[in-house]
């Protein structure tokens, strides 16, 4: 029995969607093609019950409970030979990371991934909302559209706020689980799509602002710059995108001698402790080895041809490491992170080039 295709939620996802392989327009699947598309899927993956289609009725892409899967390895070719399509081993491997380990919850109910960068301590837990909220400070206020390139969860309230003057924000990432649990933080107002960002499912000039936290160093290094250029290309005349990057190098780098001899008494003390309690000195860090990453410094940035110019701004100037050796709970030193931010937005541009973490604000005319 051929199933019977569900017409998909949001039918304005039409205006914004493109195939990944043709990159022209994609509708919904007829019930033939539906049909079609099931006889001809792999045995992987599960029956359709709906789905989109390139407009010239060569790739199927599945919906699966509202979350379409527009990337290439997802297309089911419906009429001649599919074209190589795999996910890049790097890609794979990041994305099995994500699902089986990264959006995970812990014994505490909080993300593997999250638990990385949130800390009991309130005054870095503080200074950290105060990073994640400042990138709304240069979205734009409103508009249909908001990507949110490689979105995880959307766990924190301060993520959630950029898109609160939105119609919709579409939640783009390699990770189905990631995309789930999205839903659950943005709603019905959201467009959930399995998506690469080197490979964007979307038109051109077509959505009104991007943001993009912590995701392009974990892209293959030689595909980056192909990232940048995506998220401009999908970014409307008129709109912002704001990617949060990591430079690899900084003048304040934890190798760097005078910051090896300056850590030396916590480490070692680290390492006592770790013997003490019998397991690893950073059980976090043994987690995040097993994640692709490649930073690439800010040379490398200012020495791609790209198409726009951008504006380098303070995420954070300091990375969790840090903060953590140097900032007690209480004490005339909690203050550091309130300082540290105080500096940051007193030199943003400079503090966005020396620091670990800036934001890379792209505005296009
Ligand atoms: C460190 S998490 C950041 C998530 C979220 N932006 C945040 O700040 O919490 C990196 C995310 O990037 C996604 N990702 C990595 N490579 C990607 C790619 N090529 N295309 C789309 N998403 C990707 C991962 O699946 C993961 O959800």
């Amino acid at each position: 029995m051929s199933a019977i295709p569900v017409e998909l939620t949001t039918m304005t996802e039409h205006a914004i969607l493109r195939c990944p392989i043709s990159g022209g327009p994609l509708r919904s699947l007829t019930a033939t093609e539906l049909s079609e598309a099931n006889a001809r899927r792999s045995h992987e993956t599960p029956e359709l019950s709906a789905g989109y289609v390139s407009a010239d009725g060569q790739y199927a892409y599945p919906v699966d409970d509202g979350i379409s899967r527009l990337t290439p390895d997802s297309a089911i070719s419906l009429n001649g030979a599919a074209p190589d399509t795999a996910l890049r081993a790097e890609k794979e491997s990041v994305q099995a990371f994500y699902d089986s380990k990264g959006w995970q919850k812990d014994e505490e109910g909080v993300f593997v991934d999250t638990a990385l960068f949130i800390d009991p301590n309130p005054s870095i837990e503080t200074y950290m909302a105060r990073c994640r909220a400042r990138v709304q400070d240069h979205l734009p206020k409103s508009g249909s559209y908001l990507l949110d390139v490689a979105s995880g969860p959307v766990q924190f309230p301060e993520y959630q706020a950029y898109s609160e003057s939105f119609a919709h924000r579409v939640c783009v990432d390699l990770s189905m689980v990631a995309l789930q649990e999205a839903r659950r933080n943005v709603g019905e107002d959201g467009v959930y799509v399995v998506g690469d960002v080197t490979n964007l499912p979307f038109q051109d000039d077509s959505l009104d602002g991007v943001s993009s936290l912590h995701t392009l160093y974990h892209v293959p290094h030689d595909e980056q710059a192909d990232a940048f250029r995506e998220i401009y290309r999908v970014l409307k005349p008129g709109g912002t995108a704001v990617i949060v990057y990591f430079w690899q190098t900084t003048p304040w780098r934890n190798r760097s001698l005078p910051m090896k001899i300056a850590l030396l008494p916590s480490r070692v003390v680290r390492r006592v402790l770790a013997a003490v309690r019998g397991r690893s000195a950073n059980s976090s860090s043994a987690a995040k080895n097993e994640l692709y990453y490649h930073a690439h410094d800010i040379q490398w940035f200012e020495q791609q041809n790209f198409p726009f110019d951008a504006d380098l701004r303070s995420w954070s100037s300091v990375n969790m490491d840090f903060l953590r050796k140097f900032v007690p709970k209480s004490g005339p030193l909690s203050r550091i992170p309130a300082a540290i931010f105080w500096a940051e937005e007193r030199f943003p541009s400079l503090l966005g080039r020396i620091g670990r973490y800036p934001m890379i604000v792209i505005r296009k005319p």
